[in-house]
């Protein structure tokens, strides 16, 4: 099948890669002539494993190719995926769709023959109605039907997300784009991927509804971790124990700095704007935003009291500054409110992190950059484990406080055990036990 893909951000860019790789004729369309032009000459503008080798490939084979050119791309294409972003309006926590409804403006004069216009950006319920409006009273000719597929991938797994999906969520109207969309998933069908048929509606509200769950679900256990401080209970052992109910599960039950990244932070936020404007608001979802700002100050405050509250002219090592590891995405990272708040404090701040170097020489301007866990901690009074790299989770422990000046540690990722830290030499603080 012909596939043209809008926008080559993370979801665009790798679904687009990977439905290449499926067998599809896949062009990606950007506006940005800067990142046209680098993806044409096999540069990837994102960290994420596995991309680069299969983007090459498909390159090489034909099947996959960048333009600037929409007109070209949707006019040849079965299907046009919307995958720009919906970042967070200013002012009011609503989702913004000018890019999505100016793609389907585009899209709209473009149309040649029948064609699915799938929205893969996540966007809020009726989105897609708006968009099928959009094109028919752009181009009342036009031969189309509208899907919501949302994408359920997370950055630093994205490949093996989208390859080895739980399940695809289609959302139609119409036997018609079915079998279309049916044709495009085949090959995830065939390797017994569940795929969801449903209506529009449903299927934007599942994207969201799911974020906002795996948010809640985080949210809870942090909140858990804080209690487990003061009871002496352990947070990992009361996480295996909760989440060995089947009911439960296991995963997005690890406690930390609070959630960050660029879609937890804004689809909670979408959800309870959707929720108030429709006078259904989602109080549990309103008290999650709220309880994850603060997790990230209570974070700051339990590495000043680490720190006997006093790190003016101290030297304080971060290890790990991206929202995750993985990834090089900083966007909405704990560490972009806990490293200003130490540097403020007074604090000399020297920062490890394996990818986001790149992206923090900008957003965390008064740190110094080192190039090891080593170096970073070399006579500091205190070390933060922010990001869990595994390029962190085997440090040696002796060492490593053998070069701090006072070695006191906040891991606020739980990736060493408290007592081998201990026997270290660490003053060691974590998170829930
Ligand atoms: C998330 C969802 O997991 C994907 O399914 C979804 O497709 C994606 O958003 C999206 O909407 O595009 P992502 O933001 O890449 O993916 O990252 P996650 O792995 O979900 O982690 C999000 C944040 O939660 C991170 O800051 C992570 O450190 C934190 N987290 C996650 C925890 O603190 N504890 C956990 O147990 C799990």
């Amino acid at each position: 099948m012909q596939l043209t893909m809008i926008g080559t951000g993370y979801v665009g860019l790798v679904s687009g890669v990977c439905f290449s790789d499926f067998g599809h004729d896949v062009t990606c369309v950007d506006k940005l002539p800067e990142k046209i032009d680098a993806l044409q000459r096999g540069e990837v503008p994102i960290y994420e494993p596995g991309l680069e080798d299969m983007m090459t490939k498909n390159v090489a084979n034909g099947r996959l190719g960048f333009t600037l050119d929409l007109k070209d791309a949707v006019g040849t294409a079965d299907a046009v995926f919307i995958a720009v972003g919906t970042p967070t309006r200013r002012g009011d926590g609503h989702a913004d769709l000018t890019y999505v409804y100016d793609a389907a403006r585009e899209i709209a004069h473009a149309l040649k023959g029948y064609t699915v216009i799938v929205t893969k950006s996540t966007v809020p319920v009726g989105t897609n109605r708006e968009v099928e409006r959009i094109i028919r009273a752009e181009n009342p000719d036009a031969d189309f039907d509208v899907s919501s597929n949302p994408e359920f991938l997370r950055e630093g797994a994205a490949i093996e997300d989208f390859m080895r999906p739980d399940r695809v969520v289609v959302g139609i109207e119409n036997e018609r784009t079915r079998d279309v969309m049916a044709k495009i998933y085949r090959p995830l069908a065939l390797r017994e991927a569940p795929i969801v048929y449903t209506d529009l509606e449903s299927a934007e509200m599942i994207k969201y509804a799911a974020n906002a769950f795996l948010a809640t679900k985080i949210t809870f256990i942090n909140e858990i971790a804080n209690l487990c401080e003061k009871v002496g209970a352990n947070i990992q052992s009361v996480a295996k124990g909760m989440g060995m109910d089947n009911r439960i599960g296991g995963k997005f039950l690890h406690a930390g700095p609070g959630y960050g990244g660029s879609c937890f932070p804004k689809d909670t936020k979408a959800l309870a704007r959707i929720g108030q404007e429709h006078a259904s608001p989602i109080k549990i979802i309103e008290q999650v935003i709220d309880i994850n700002d603060d997790r990230k100050r209570q974070m700051t405050d339990k590495i000043m009291y680490l720190c006997d509250d006093k790190v003016k002219g101290k030297k304080v090592a971060i290890l790990g500054v991206t929202f995750k590891p993985n990834t090089d995405d900083m966007r909405d990272s704990p560490s972009l409110t806990i490293v200003p708040a130490l540097v403020g404090a007074g604090a000399d701040v020297h920062v490890v992190d394996p990818q986001g170097r790149k992206e923090g020489e900008e957003l965390l301007p008064s740190v110094t950059w080192a190039d090891d866990p080593y170096e970073a901690a070399a006579g500091a009074e205190a070390i933060v484990i922010l990001t869990e790299w595994n390029e962190f989770r085997a440090l040696d422990l002796i060492r490593l406080a053998s070069v701090m000046k006072d070695p006191k540690m906040a891991d606020l990722r739980n990736i060493y055990d408290p007592i081998e830290a201990k026997e270290a030499g660490f003053d060691y603080i974590s998170v829930g036990r």
